[in-house]
Formats: C-alpha cells, structure tokens, sequence
C-alpha cells in the first residue's frame, strides 16, 4: 500500500493548496490513505471542525494534531464524535479523542492502520506522559496492526532515536512540528521508514508559513496578538510517499513530496 503523509497545514493558505491540489497529487501518486497534519490549520493554532471537513474533503483519510490541539476549544465538543481525527496520545490525564486510531486495510486482504500521534518532549512546554511508554501501550492495544506514528516534536534527534526505538514495532515514523521539511528520508534497517519533518502546507514565503512583519513585531514589540498565517498567490504541499508491502508492514519505496499550487483567483 502507499501512504501519503503531509505536513502541518498553516492557516487558509494550506487549506486551500489542499483543496486545489490533493485530489490530482493523491491520483498521481496513487496513494491509498493520505494523512494531514492539521493542528496549525484553523488560523494558524487549532483546528475548527468546519476545517478538519475541509482536510477530510481535500481527500485526507485521517487528521492529526499537536501541542496545539485544542487552541480552539470547541475542538473539545466536537472531537469525540470526529472518527479520524487522532490527538497527541501521550497527553496527561484523559482528554476526550483518540491518541491511535484504527483504520481498515485500504487495501483488501491487508492488516489494519492504525495511526499514533505523539508529543515530543524537548524544547516543549507541554507536560506529557513518556512518548515511548505511550506507544508501547498503542502497540499493546492494537498487537496485529501496522504502526504509523507522527511524531510531533522540535529535536531532530529526539525523532529520530524514538525511530530507531520503535524499528520493528513502527513501519513509519514521520516528524511534524517544525513546518520546514527535512532532507532526510530513509528506511532505517530495512525496518522502520523515517523522516525527520513531513515539513509544511502552506505559503512557503512566509516564516514557517506565518507573516514575517507580524512575527517581527511580537519578537521585538512584545505585540501579544496571535501569529499571522501568511496568504499569497503560492502554497506549497510538503510530505512524503512510503509504499509498504500489504503484510509485512515493511517499507519498499519512498518518495519525497513538494507540490506547489497557485491560491489566488
Ligand atoms: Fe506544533
């Protein structure tokens, strides 16, 4: 099967791109399940439902978050009826959603999905559970299934030595966070397809596709409102492809994804 995994999605700019150019790129690239990043989409922090529609109609099969999953609050009214939507699992104490989500094999005769989402603890200010005890439970519930995780985290290294842990037991593991993608994609010992930062959907000439003056003015003004999405005429899509044979779960083939898209008119 082949799996298409895109990186954070920031602001309208993102959605967009997604709406005008997934469905061509999913063709294209003859992806059977595509998951999207989607924890910056909704202004650039959060995630409305009206947009986590939006990703699913682009052509998105599963929706994950980050350490900003509930900057909208109302995602908690809403995310418990949300079947795939996949919030951080390692969170502290028990928040409504789901942390791995099961999904049936895209292909027939294959072994099930199922899809963690994690927060990563370096340079983070979110108090979590220890990541790798989180997957650990994740594969414990779900033995039979093949392991997809996003790893939501700042360090490089943190990404890749959680990878290196869960050779074996993830056949993918995909860094998100940092909305800049990384050069990097491999298949660790035959085992365990990795890549640092799936990277961004979203306008690219920005700063990790937020406005610069805005940004400017928060770091040396103090300013305290919000980080500005940027939208200009341009987005770009950022990810990978990983093909992974039906029954083993063992990666075969990876391509990196950079698709760019006009957005104006
Ligand atoms: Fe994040």
């Amino acid at each position: 099967m082949r799996l298409l995994l895109l990186g954070d999605v920031v602001g309208e700019a993102g959605l967009v791109a997604l709406e005008r150019q997934l469905p061509s790129l999913r063709e294209r690239l003859c992806a059977d399940f595509v998951v999207v990043n989607g924890e910056n989409a909704s202004f650039g922090a959060g995630l409305f439902e009206r947009d986590y529609r939006r990703i699913l109609g682009a052509g998105a099969d599963c929706v994950t978050l980050g350490n900003h999953w509930k900057a909208k609050p109302d995602i908690l009214d809403w995310m418990e009826d949300a079947d795939r939507l996949v919030r951080p699992r390692n969170l502290l104490g028990d928040p409504p959603g789901v942390g791995s989500l099961e999904f049936v094999p895209p292909l027939e005769g294959g072994r099930s999905l199922v899809v963690t989402n994690l927060l990563g603890t370096a340079f983070m200010r979110e108090q979590v559970v220890d990541p790798w005890q989180s997957f650990l439970e994740a594969v414990d519930e779900f033995p039979d299934s093949i392991h997809i995780v996003d790893y939501h985290a700042e360090s490089t290294s943190e990404k890749k030595l959680f990878a290196y842990q869960a050779l074996g037991r993830a056949s993918v593991v995909v860094g998100t966070h940092t909305h800049v993608k990384t050069d990097d994609a491999q298949v660790i010992r035959e085992r365990t397809a990795f890549l640092t930062d799936l990277g961004l959907c979203g306008d690219e000439s920005g700063v990790i596709g937020f406005d610069p003056e805005r940004s400017l003015k928060k770091v040396r003004e103090g300013d305290p409102s919000p980080f500005l999405p940027l939208i200009g005429a341009e987005a770009v899509l950022e990810g990978l492809l990983v093909e992974l044979d039906d029954w083993t779960g063992v990666p075969l083939y990876l391509e990196d994804v950079k698709a760019r898209c006009r957005i104006d008119g």
